[in-house]
């Protein structure tokens, strides 16, 4: 199926522009997405996580490796979806809205550079957009 968020993430971003310009529009591409309250990017920086371009309530402005689903997805280095904000131990609540979440790290010459991160007002929300934004990570890498 053709990634429909991804074609319009590649006609509105290029290598040369700044990441932070890439991944405003990015981030207001991917708002598109149904039944979500807050999508966006967190930038590594030192082991820590910063809060990037986003759509939504204010979040959270910065998290350490290994904190939140967040944190987690960042230092395992892996996708991490989440049906039940309520059940994940430690999740970091920015909004009292958020009942499930997806995180799909950013990873270039093998560092998470920056997380995506989608929160939905409904439980298990994620599971089929887990390619999708795969592919999306995957393009956004090559614009750090
Ligand atoms: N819930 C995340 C924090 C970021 S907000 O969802 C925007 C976490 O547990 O890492």
């Amino acid at each position: 199926m053709k990634n429909i968020l991804l074609e319009q993430i590649k006609s509105l971003t290029r290598v040369d522009l700044p990441l932070i310009t890439n991944l405003s529009n990015s981030s207001a591409i991917l708002n598109q997405l149904e039944n979500i309250n807050w999508c966006g990017f967190y930038l590594v920086k030192n082991k820590m996580l910063y809060l990037g371009p986003f759509q939504g309530e204010p979040a959270c402005t910065s998290i350490p490796f290994g904190k939140g689903v967040c944190g987690t997805a960042a230092k395992e280095k892996r996708t991490i979806i989440v049906d039940d904000v309520n059940k994940f131990d430690g999740h970091i609540a920015c909004s009292s809205l958020s009942k499930s979440e997806i995180v799909v790290p950013i990873i270039k010459d093998n560092e998470v550079v920056a997380l995506i991160d989608i929160d939905s007002p409904i439980y298990s929300r994620f599971s089929k957009e887990e390619k999708t934004l795969q592919e999306i990570a995957e393009y956004l890498s090559n614009l750090f």
